[in-house]
């Protein structure tokens, strides 16, 4: 893990102008950032037609393909982010069971619990940040041991307190938040911690609960890197903490930022409101001299079928500017320019998404082997249930 890390790292570091910057953002300069540096991907990208951009965005192996073509050392990065599957065959159905989980959460909760119960090790089941305790109901049943299921929001708690008492399961649910100091009581060493997609913060103190607390075995997928605190990402591995990366929360988000996966309503949705917001952008700089982005509150989709001139009229009234006469379908036509020129930049930044990820994960999988784990990274479920499918497994060493 330690040399995979070092490669990574060196491999972000060396080529971090293809990815540490905001297509959004950077969009108004068209794609002269690679002019100088990468004159062949400059040209390419402009050749790019609209159907094949979105083809690419659809298909990041065939993307980093076609790129390594123009940037060989690009071609590394499937052998990088390639990771064993730990997919089993799925649990058997049990329909009381699955009640009420919704489908894709199911899939990835079948899929994790599978995995987890090939791997188990301990006499008792916690489950971090369980949300309603829809994996710990899976493992419950299948291995007949307790679970204590950690959940900060109450009425979750009492909703699956009720529903494994409906089903006979041994479950405990603790209502408590897992930056309190009294969380680090629900771990103990003859324990199986899991959890499925706990965010940022939350998994990195799962992991220092379960370490202090010398815990048997921990399972997770971690997710919503940037869901932090802290203002950049805390390395928690040596190797991490000396890294030349400094990753930013802005930066977090990337290996988060998937396709579309809502559909064409909602990718119709998603272009048609970044146009109107990069094209009023355009506007303010052309006609008021902005020199600087002005972000734009959320709004409703529904907002966005009254027209690019009523969008423009709402953001000025909401920021308290007032808009000169212009003609509002050159801005409007404009911005959709942008759109394209962003999608454009952002595919380059794409092929670096699960590389930037498996970084993230090895700083912590080797945070755990720093204290006394051994530990697995694996994908537990086809990245059509979830993109967020990495499991980071670790037992803890008998002499340890
Ligand atoms: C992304 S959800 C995952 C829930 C569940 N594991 C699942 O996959 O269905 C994260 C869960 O963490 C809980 N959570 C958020 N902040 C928390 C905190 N400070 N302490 C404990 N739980 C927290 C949320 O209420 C939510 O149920």
């Amino acid at each position: 893990m330690q040399s995979k890390f070092q490669t990574i790292d060196t491999f972000l570091v060396t080529h971090q102008s293809l990815w540490r910057f905001e297509a959004f953002l950077q969009c108004f300069d068209g794609v002269s950032l690679w002019q100088q540096q990468y004159p062949r991907l400059h040209q390419w990208l402009e050749n790019l037609s609209i159907e094949e951009i979105e083809q690419l965005k659809n298909d990041t192996d065939e993307l980093i393909n076609q790129l390594s073509h123009l940037i060989p050392e690009l071609g590394l990065i499937p052998q990088l982010i390639s990771l064993p599957s730990t997919q089993y065959s799925l649990l058997e159905r049990n329909l009381a069971l699955e009640a009420g989980i919704p489908g894709r959460k199911l899939s990835q909760i079948k899929a994790l619990g599978q995995s987890v119960l090939k791997q188990h090790h301990g006499h008792e089941w916690l489950e971090w940040c369980s949300g309603k305790g829809y994996l710990g109901r899976i493992l419950a049943f299948n291995s007949k041991q307790p679970v204590v299921s950690f959940e900060y929001q109450q009425a979750l708690c009492e909703s699956g307190q009720s529903e494994a008492a409906h089903l006979d399961l041994p479950m405990t649910f603790v209502q408590g938040d897992a930056f309190e100091s009294e969380s680090a009581q629900v771990f103990h060493s003859d324990q199986h911690a899991v959890a499925l997609h706990a965010c940022g913060d939350l998994h990195v103190r799962l992991m220092h609960n379960a370490a202090a607390a010398k815990t048997k075995a921990l399972s997770f997928s971690p997710c919503c890197y940037h869901l932090t605190h802290h203002d950049t990402y805390q390395a928690q591995s040596s190797l991490g903490q000396n890294s030349e990366l400094r990753l930013t929360k802005q930066e977090l988000r990337i290996p988060l930022q998937e396709t579309v996966t809502g559909g064409e309503r909602v990718k119709r949705h998603r272009q048609q409101e970044m146009s109107f917001r990069l094209g009023l952008n355009a506007l303010l700089r052309e006609e008021l001299g902005f020199s600087e982005y002005m972000p734009v509150p959320s709004i409703k989709k529904s907002m966005l079928s009254e027209g690019f001139e009523a969008f423009c009229l709402w953001a000025a009234e909401q920021k308290g500017i007032l808009l000169p006469k212009v003609n509002f379908a050159h801005y409007e036509k404009v911005g959709t320019q942008y759109f394209w020129q962003m999608e454009r930049l952002s595919l380059v930044q794409q092929s670096f998404r699960r590389l930037l990820e498996i970084w993230l994960v090895l700083d912590k999988a080797m945070f755990l082997q720093e204290k006394g784990y051994h530990v697995e990274l694996s994908e537990f479920c086809n990245r059509k249930d979830t993109p967020r499918n990495i499991l980071i497994h670790a037992v803890r060493n008998e002499n340890s």
